[in-house]
């Protein structure tokens, strides 16, 4: 069968501030997924939460982009936006940016993330096993630098140096900064590598789509490479980005998918979207409650049966105690950073400052430059 993963993820409302939505949204949107696998809509799906955004994890055969899978994401979230608006929750309806999404959701708030894939437990994919990341408070370049090395560096990914992978893998890169529509270019690894580091390092404008393996021809990597502040015109919630990841066999293995995330690299985001900090990797359903919105990552692996089902339990990556030391660094430079406060790399540059208001206050003081006239003293004597 031809099956779709879908993650569909959106900020609909939190409790205490932009922390985690309430349990009876997500009660909520669980109940519109168990409806729409009961109708047929999807054959699997899984509900979740990092931060304050939900995700909405689905199986089914109605392709990338489907309008109705789309358009059912988009009413569940309406449903857990009626129940943050009746609760008085922060940010009610956050990332909904328009009034009725004309099918797909890409460019209407949601962040989305897809693989469509030959799904026959076979060939080279015996097994279908895959990763669903989720990050908080931070921008959708989030995952350029742990997925590049896992893609495309060895130190990393032992497995490149191995038959099924050895001829790399193709990125697929997207500028963000074009709101005209999916601007994309094509790259290899490893011949272009370091074309590829060379868009990467701006994580504000270019961001990973997709990874495609070049020996198979398989898609092995989607990310939700969308900037929100871009679409909407002005700064509405931080872009908060998902990913799916295929693994094992002719792909990266779990470990060397997660390993890169043990760096806890530094990101744009952050409090009021505007400053830089670690990206501490977190078990599932973990509440913002760091400091200065410290920026948080999850991840979750599930396997998928012969119908497209998944697994009866998943595994919660970043769960465990070998993450608590990249945790503790993660706190670490966080308080470094925070240690110069607004000064110079703490905060993103002032095109990327996401609160038009800092703009609005430095904006308000540019147009009270005056020219020094030549004749005037440059000091006071
Ligand atoms: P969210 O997009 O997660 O709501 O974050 C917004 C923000 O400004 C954090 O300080
Ligand atoms: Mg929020
Ligand atoms: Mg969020």
């Amino acid at each position: 069968m031809r099956l779709t993963v879908s993650v569909i993820k959106a900020d609909v409302g939190s409790v205490g501030g932009h922390t985690k939505p309430s349990p009876r949204m997500l009660d909520s949107v669980r109940a519109e997924v168990s409806h729409a696998i009961e109708s047929g809509l999807l054959i699997d799906g899984f509900v979740s939460h990092t931060g304050d955004d939900i995700a909405i994890l689905m199986t089914h055969v109605r392709g990338s982009g489907s309008c109705e899978v789309h358009e059912f994401a988009w009413n569940a979230f309406l449903e857990a936006t009626a129940i943050a608006r009746g609760s008085g929750l922060y940010g009610a309806g956050q990332d909904l940016l328009v009034d009725a999404p004309s099918g797909n959701l890409r460019g209407a708030g949601p962040g989305v993330a897809e693989l469509t894939f030959e799904h026959s437990l076979s060939g080279v994919r015996p097994a279908e096993s895959f990763m669903v990341f989720a990050a908080d408070k931070c921008g959708p370049g989030a995952y350029n630098l742990p997925l590049y090395l896992a893609f495309a560096d060895p130190m990393y990914c032992a497995g490149l140096m191995l038959p099924p992978m050895i001829k790399g893998f193709s990125f697929h890169i997207i500028d963000m900064d074009n709101t005209a529509g999916d601007s994309v270019i094509e790259l290899d690894a490893p011949e272009d590598s370091y074309r590829i580091a060379a868009l990467l390092r701006d994580n504000e404008r270019f961001g990973i789509d997709r990874i495609v393996s070049r020996t198979h021809g398989e898609p092995v990597a989607a990310a939700s490479a969308q900037r929100l502040h871009a679409i909407a015109g002005k700064y509405t919630g931080k872009d908060d980005p998902v990913a799916l990841l295929r693994n094992q066999g002719i792909f990266p293995a779990p470990e060397e998918i997660i390993s890169p995330f043990a760096k806890a690299h530094f990101v744009g985001g952050d409090a009021r979207g505007s400053h830089v900090m670690p990206l501490m990797p977190v078990p599932l359903n973990t509440a913002v409650t760091g400091l200065y919105c410290l920026p948080i990552v999850s991840c979750v692996g599930f396997s998928i049966d012969r119908q497209g089902r998944f697994s009866e339990s998943h595994t919660d990556f970043f769960d465990n105690p070998a993450w608590d030391e990249v945790r503790s660094r993660a706190q670490r430079k966080a308080l470094e950073m925070r240690s110069q406060g607004w000064s110079g790399a703490a905060m993103l540059p002032y095109s990327e400052l996401e609160y038009g208001g800092f703009r609005d206050t430095v904006g308000g003081l540019v147009e009270r430059f005056r020219m020094r006239e030549a004749s005037e003293p440059a000091t006071v004597e």
